[in-house]
């Protein structure tokens, strides 16, 4: 019977540990360019979806950049989220910036619907990106293709256009973990099933 608590309480801590969601509303000096986009990780994969309205049609960079802090607007937001400080690249390659998420594709009506998954970004550990803003821009993101310097950088993707704050969506999110709290979800049931094998021995 406490062996099945044990598995119970095992895969619980599991499930929890790995499934978690984010959401940023997006706003730029312009009023007229707005949107939403949700982040939900399970396991290592964070799947991504969304609308942004009132964009110019075609492709435009969209990044996690490394600061939550629009006090200058999207300006303050630093450069793209690079803890590991590589180059510039597209979300496929191995050499980019965990913030590197491509490009976004606005139709003729100037809306962009997003949906795509990426595994380098995540909203724990690391490489998580809660607290850090979304920055949508003006041009096309090069992937780190463009021959130049600053391609390697910033995609050469120009201006910022609108951005927002990526906030949590779980109830039970602390500044904590849940990945790191996990082992004492399989730690103290071991125990107390060892105790309890000890005393009924
Ligand atoms: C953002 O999300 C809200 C609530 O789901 C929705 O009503 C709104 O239309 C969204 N905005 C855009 C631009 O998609
Ligand atoms: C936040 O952004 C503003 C405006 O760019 C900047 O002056 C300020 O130093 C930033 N705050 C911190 C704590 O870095």
């Amino acid at each position: 019977m406490c062996r099945q608590i044990l598995c119970v309480a095992i895969l619980f801590s599991v499930a929890w540990a790995q499934e978690r969601r984010a959401i940023v509303v997006l706003r730029g000096e312009d009023p007229r360019i707005f949107g939403n986009v949700t982040f939900h990780q399970k396991y290592n994969v964070v799947a991504i979806t969304g609308t942004i309205v009132g964009l110019s049609e075609g492709k435009h960079g969209f990044h996690v950049h490394e600061f939550g802090n629009l006090s200058g607007g999207c300006a303050s937001t630093g450069s793209h989220f690079n803890p590991y400080k590589k180059s510039h690249g597209a979300p496929t390659d191995a050499e980019r910036h965990v913030g590197d998420l491509g490009n976004i594709l606005a139709n003729q009506e100037g809306i962009a619907t997003i949906s795509m998954a990426d595994n380098v970004i995540q909203l724990m550990g690391p490489n998580n990106i809660i607290g850090r803003a979304v920055v949508v821009h003006s041009g096309v993101d090069d992937l780190g293709k463009g021959g130049n310097a600053e391609s390697l950088k910033t995609g050469n993707a120009g201006s910022r256009v609108v951005c927002g704050v990526i906030g949590t969506l779980d109830q039970e999110a602390s500044s904590v973990s849940s990945l790191y709290l996990a082992p004492f979800f399989v730690l103290v049931p071991s125990f107390l099933l060892s105790l309890h094998n000890a005393i009924t021995v």
